[in-house]
């Protein structure tokens, strides 16, 4: 029977199968394993299920026992691994796209609407049940009639674009390569960011982390929106200079910011948790019980099928 470590505990069904499947090495604790404990571990295993908090760095890839073949991240996203070490070594990383495009893109409308509503403060005002409804009383954005930026038109950025067309929302986007028409929708191409974040009422950040996206938004960059922009995140956290971002906030060069990621996470810039106007959420994107299942259950085929034939379908590297 194959050996596998499953570095977070999983949902029940998914844990049964797994149980079924391989000899599991389960996390009964839910902790999140230091590198020298995922790579002590891993011993005798043939494979590695790991999530998001796992930092599977160069270092650790070249420590991790030799029978290690797969490492299945439970996660669209992978910047948590270094793929090109994992490739050097001849492991194999896979991820779990597409099943979770729905739940996210909820999760960034869902940012939208807080940020551009004032949820926030709107939460709090009713806690404190000393609120009085009055004409002027925390007025916020309009979805319907306002452009949509979105960073990164993939299968998340066209999920959101969907969705916010039928808030009356006028889309435009920018990636590297402009979309076949077919999957453009309607949707308005920038090539550079400036372009897009000139015409953005409000943006979403549907983009992966790489080195070029780092810190796309900083000082320079917030300048190019119009004044009282709203920015959303539902990607990761390495994209936004939070200083910077909460410069913006405070000066209200940016009205407000919805959150579900953050750089160094489960940290949050301080600066964000003293500004009223910035709608935070923890990490929450794929958060439903059918697609966690469902992620789980793409995670466990990817590794299946790798035993059984030497590849698999979701392989990033
Ligand atoms: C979640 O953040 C993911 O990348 O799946």
């Amino acid at each position: 029977m194959k050996k596998v470590l499953i570095t977070r505990k999983l949902l029940r069904s998914n844990e049964e199968r797994m149980s079924k499947l391989w000899d599991a090495k389960f996390n009964l604790n839910d902790e999140v394993y230091s590198q020298n404990k995922l790579i002590e571990l891993s011993k005798d295993c043939d494979g590695i299920l790991s999530s998001i908090l796992d930092k599977i760095d160069e270092e650790t890839i070249n420590k991790l026992p030799d029978s290690v073949k797969i490492i299945s991240n439970f996660a669209v996203g992978f910047g948590n691994i270094d793929i090109k070490a994992a490739r050097k070594k001849n492991v194999i990383i896979t991820n779990t796209p597409d099943i979770l495009t729905d739940a996210t893109a909820e999760i960034a409308m869902l940012l939208i609407l807080g940020a551009a509503r004032r949820a926030s403060e709107g939460l709090k005002w009713a806690r404190n049940k000393n609120w009085k409804w009055s004409v002027d009383f925390l007025i916020g954005k309009q979805l319907e009639g306002s452009r949509l930026g979105i960073l990164g038109m993939g299968r998340i950025g066209r999920a959101v674009s969907l969705r916010a067309k039928a808030f009356g929302m006028q889309i435009h986007y920018h990636n590297r390569t402009r979309l076949k028409t077919d999957l453009e929708a309607g949707a308005n191409y920038h090539d550079s960011i400036k372009s897009l974040f000139s015409v953005s009422d409000i943006l979403s950040i549907n983009c992966p982390a790489t080195p070029e996206t780092t810190n796309i938004i900083n000082k320079e960059t917030l300048e190019f929106f119009p004044k009282g922009a709203i920015i959303t995140n539902s990607a990761r956290g390495d994209m936004i200079d939070d200083e910077d971002m909460v410069q913006a906030l405070i000066s209200k060069r940016i009205f407000s910011l919805g959150l579900d990621v953050y750089k160094g996470e489960p940290n949050i810039h301080p600066g964000y948790l003293n500004q009223p106007n910035v709608f935070i959420l923890p990490h929450l994107g794929s958060a439903t019980m059918k697609t966690r299942t469902a992620m789980a259950d793409l995670a466990i085929d990817n590794i299946e099928e790798y035993f059984k034939t030497g590849i698999c379908k979701n392989m990033v590297n």
